[in-house]
């Protein structure tokens, strides 16, 4: 039997190359994409698929627990791949509630709703929740983060995604449902809401507007292409086995500072300006209250028990979202209208 998959999160960055590369692939699999479009939720993102034959959309906010059980009946849904979520850190220091809501609550409703209608069996479906490396807190200068390291959150997001990954696993224990958890490291890439790091400083760097690097500069993130990690759920969801944790990362681990240097020069070039231009617009701002230092993902375990690994170098990737962003100016400028303005303001006039 062909399955009927639940993709959360789908108008959202990485939702929209998941939701893309399901339907492309899997023509014989209905791909229901349920978001309740918040800021960061745009059907923008999927309009080179969403005419396709087995794409479906429902605009559902998870809180709304029978909306949700309503499009598992409609759908006759067989599987979850679990990405709607309020994202972002600084926004988790300002609104934890949001996070808690969203993250929680939504997923725990999620969960319900799946143990109630696959209750006849749940060997037959999965629950599949994507999540973050940032559960397992901060790393000093050495180290990785392994599928045991015990979790450790430290901004309002961080802990309400372990909250999340907590109840998955309570209900794969209590009720069985049968479930997967995946934690990635930091994604990049064509899509990707102006609010964090690198659409951020690409969009300021465009404008030659100041580029806002929190504390010294020198924390440390590992990076991924987010087509790598879409690639990753693909596999973890047909292959990974029940009850199990994957960690998913790039091996690819560089300081802000170095990136965004990188960035300015790579888009200098790109955009025809002097070497040196934009590094101008670097202006260290006040740190994030609770900043992790270093985030480092051990992906041995897909690659070896899966065979994933990414399929992209840094450079092409960033190269690739660079022109994404510098070919798709239309897309920036909805995005940033409106209320983005009012978030820019808010986030940084007092930094
Ligand atoms: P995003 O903020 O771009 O998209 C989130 C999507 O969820 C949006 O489309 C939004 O409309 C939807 N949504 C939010 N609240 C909802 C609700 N209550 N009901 C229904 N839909 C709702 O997020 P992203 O960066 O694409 O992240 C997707 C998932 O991957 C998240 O669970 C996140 O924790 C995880 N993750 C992200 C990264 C990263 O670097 N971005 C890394 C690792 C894991
Ligand atoms: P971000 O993209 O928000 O991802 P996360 O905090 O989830 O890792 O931030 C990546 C890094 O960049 C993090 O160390 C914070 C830093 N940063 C800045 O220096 N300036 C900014 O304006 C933003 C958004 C982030």
């Amino acid at each position: 039997m062909s399955k009927s998959i639940l993709i959360t999160g789908g108008a959202g960055f990485i939702g929209s190359h998941v939701v893309r590369l399901f339907i492309n692939k899997y023509p014989q699999y209905k791909i229901v994409n349920l978001d309740a479009l918040t800021y960061a939720g745009n059907l923008e993102n999927l309009k080179d698929v969403d005419q396709a034959p087995n794409y479906f959309f429902e605009k559902v906010n998870l809180l709304e627990a029978d909306k949700v059980e309503a499009v598992f009946k409609k759908h006759l849904i067989t599987d979850v791949i679990h990405l709607a979520a309020e994202s972002h850190v600084d926004r988790s220091i300002i609104s934890p509630l949001d996070f808690v809501y969203t993250n929680i609550i939504g997923t725990v409703n999620l969960l319900n709703v799946a143990k109630n209608f696959w209750k006849e069996n749940y060997d037959n479906h999965l629950f599949y929740h994507i999540s973050t490396d940032e559960v397992y807190g901060a790393l000093g200068e050495t180290g990785f983060f392994t599928e045991t390291t015990a979790y450790h959150p430290n901004s309002p997001y961080s802990a309400s995604k372990a909250s999340s990954d907590h109840f998955v696993r309570a209900y794969a224990e209590t009720y069985h449902l049968k479930t997967i958890v995946s934690n990635c490291s930091n994604n990049y890439g064509p899509y990707h809401f102006p609010e964090k790091l690198i659409p951020l400083f690409i969009n300021n760097i465009i404008t030659k507007k100041s580029l806002p690097v929190y504390g010294d500069g020198l924390y440390t993130r590992d990076w991924l292409f987010v087509k790598d990690h879409a690639l990753a759920i693909d596999l973890i969801f047909h292959k990974g086995k029940a009850d199990e944790t994957y960690n998913i990362g790039g091996f690819n681990e560089w300081r802000n500072i170095d990136l965004i240097k990188l960035l300015c020069s790579l888009m200098d070039e790109k955009l025809g300006r002097q070497k040196g231009e934009s590094e101008t617009l670097i202006t260290y701002v006040k740190d994030r209250p609770g900043h992790d230092r270093r985030y480092a993902i051990d992906a041995t375990k897909i690659n070896k028990e899966l065979g994933w690994k990414p399929t992209v170098t840094f450079e092409q990737g960033l190269s690739e979202t660079i022109d994404w962003y510098l070919q798709n100016t239309e897309w920036l400028q909805h995005v940033t209208s409106g209320a983005y303005q009012h978030y820019y303001e808010n986030m940084y006039s007092s930094r």
